[in-house]
């Protein structure tokens, strides 16, 4: 879709046209996509009430998109609509399309099971299962039927890394996930989601109940992470979307009102209802 079908997106000067690569990658000769994710006219509803109208908007690959607004607009929504994680509430319905690397997550040939592999979630409150940090990390493979010890192996030690708690967790991989700290159990958390190689990684608030250190290591994380994978986070921190953030989507009351590059929407937002928030003026 061009630019100017995109009735939501009030501002996006540096914005290039969907075909075109955003950045060269060093590790893929492939250029990146710049919608990646293509939210296309998206609607939601849960039974009769409306959460989300007519969203329009392209999240670009391997960049960092930040989702802000105040409590009940629909932020949650549309993330959780991203890997369909929506379905399992009865009584919902969507109008619109969304397309993850040129493919419907609605196409009827998509095995939902296979989707949430491609498009990991990370919640806002930890949710390590009762079980040891080593089959925390597996859990994904062995729901697959994978069980050979070299691959499980291989996985726990890159996804560890991969969330920066190696080091930490390396000497009691095998001891129970429930006596880690809160910080090292969302980056356990992280391992999990990356630990099937997603492309897309979904965080919903992943620091809320994390402490100043704790945050500065997950954001360092995302920072690393988004070498490799396309994120998409939900904060209500606004200095967070700032830090770690290449753009942000500023919603309000179910709507898209601004995307733009977050140096941009922070500091010369298009629309008035974004500056009244990012500034504290409502919210
Ligand atoms: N399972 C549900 N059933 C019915 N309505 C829901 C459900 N989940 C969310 N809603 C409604 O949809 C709207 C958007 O909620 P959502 O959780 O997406 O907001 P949010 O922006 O993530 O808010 P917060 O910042 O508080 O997490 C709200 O009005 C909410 O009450
Ligand atoms: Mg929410």
């Amino acid at each position: 879709m061009a630019a100017s079908q995109k009735p939501n997106v009030m501002s996006d000067p540096q914005s290039t046209p969907s075909t075109s690569s955003v950045a060269a990658s060093g590790a893929h000769d492939e250029p990146l996509k710049s919608d990646f994710i293509k939210i296309d006219n998206f609607s939601f509803w849960y039974g009769a009430k409306q959460a989300l109208f007519n969203i329009s908007m392209d999240i670009p690959e391997r960049q960092v998109t930040a989702f802000i607004g105040p409590s009940g607009c629909g932020k949650s929504t549309l993330l959780r609509n991203l890997n369909r994680m929506n379905d399992l509430i009865e009584g919902v319905r969507h109008e619109g399309d969304v397309i993850v690397n040129e493919q419907s997550i609605y196409d009827p040939h998509i095995e939902v099971i296979s989707l949430r592999k491609r498009i990991g979630m990370v919640f806002q409150k930890s949710n390590p299962f009762p079980k040891s940090i080593f089959e925390n990390v597996v859990y994904p493979l062995r729901v697959a039927g994978q069980n050979k010890k070299s691959v499980l192996d291989e996985t726990v030690e890159r996804s560890l890394k991969g969330a920066a708690l190696w080091e930490e967790a390396r000497d009691r991989l095998h001891d129970s996930a429930l006596g880690l700290s809160g910080g090292q159990m969302q980056r356990l958390c992280i391992a999990r989601a990356i630990a099937n190689r997603p492309e897309i990684l979904l965080m919903d608030e992943p620091c809320s109940a994390l402490d100043p250190i704790a945050t500065a290591k997950v954001e360092e994380l995302i920072h690393e992470l988004k070498k490799e994978f396309t994120i998409v986070i939900v904060t209500h921190n606004m200095q967070q979307a700032t830090r770690c953030s290449d753009r942000t989507a500023f919603f309000y009351l179910g709507k898209l009102i601004e995307f733009d590059l977050t140096g941009k929407l922070f500091q010369n937002p298009s629309q008035k209802q974004t500056e009244d928030y990012i500034t504290g003026r409502f919210g």
